[in-house]
């Protein structure tokens, strides 16, 4: 048992709270050199409009800097930065293999001077108190064992006046749509990822993490709880995923 004999999920399974990151860890280096492409079939390139809608709501403006936690292989620091020229960033991310992938990209090596890598924990940022002006984490938070530490991370790293943004997978407003997904999901998902990625088993867990995170408004709750202020959610393709945006107030 861990030393507090608390458990979580990992997917459908229930595991002890000190075995999640381990497992969640694994998924991430075995899929890390086909994360892109995977991305891009399963979702029919669908991500990439989502995180632009991200970069809309955002609004990304010089000077700011930018904590991009989850940040894997840099889709949402690459946009930000291509959008505000003079803006600087840091991509942190459990899973080294991740952020490999992401130094390799195109376009990596001539942002070097205002992007950064850091391997870290988002329950446990390396950061000080208000140094950041930005917060995002994108399909990242349902795979850390306790939201709300995170959020409170999120909360204490961010300049008064700061804002968080999460982008993470959502629950459809009505219950014929989401048990279609659903079918669409578990019977496909895990299939494309023996095919292409040649593991199923990790993308049987994203499916199942999926149906494990809450909805728009339990959400919204906690990011409240959180300390946020001024906590307002955009649904993504009718729910599929969804935006919450906050203030450090
Ligand atoms: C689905 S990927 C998302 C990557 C990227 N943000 C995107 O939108 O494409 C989830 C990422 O979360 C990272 N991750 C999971 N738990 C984490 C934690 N506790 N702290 C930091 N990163 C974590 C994984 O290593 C993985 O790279």
């Amino acid at each position: 048992m861990s030393e507090t004999g608390k458990t979580t999920h990992f997917g459908a399974r229930e595991v002890r709270e000190d075995e999640k990151a381990g497992l969640v860890h694994g998924v991430f280096s075995s899929v890390a050199a086909r994360y892109d492409v995977m991305n891009d079939v399963m979702s029919m390139g669908v991500h990439r409009l989502w995180k632009d809608a991200m970069m809309d709501w955002l609004a990304p403006r010089d000077g700011q800097r930018l904590l991009d936690v989850a940040g894997g292989t840099g889709d949402i620091a690459f946009r930000f930065l291509a959008r505000a020229p003079g803006a600087s960033a840091v991509v942190l991310d459990l899973t080294e293999p991740m952020l490999a992938e992401g130094r390799k990209r195109a376009g990596a090596a001539a942002l070097a001077d205002r992007l950064d890598w850091v391997t870290g924990d988002a329950m446990a940022l390396p950061f000080a108190d208000a140094s950041f002006d930005v917060y995002t984490i994108s399909f990242g938070i349902r795979n850390v064992t306790r939201i709300g530490d995170a959020l409170a991370e999120a909360f204490r790293v961010l300049k008064p006046g700061g804002r968080l943004m999460v982008l993470e997978f959502s629950q459809l407003p009505n219950a014929g749509l989401q048990k279609l997904y659903d079918l669409y999901s578990f019977a496909v998902i895990p299939r494309m990822g023996q095919a292409i990625a040649r593991d199923r088993e990790s993308y049987q867990y994203l499916v199942e993490s999926i149906r494990r995170f809450p909805d728009q408004e339990d959400f919204a709750a906690m990011i409240r709880e959180a300390g946020f202020g001024l906590v307002k959610y955009r649904n993504l393709s009718m729910g599929i995923a969804a935006l919450h945006s906050g203030w450090k107030l």
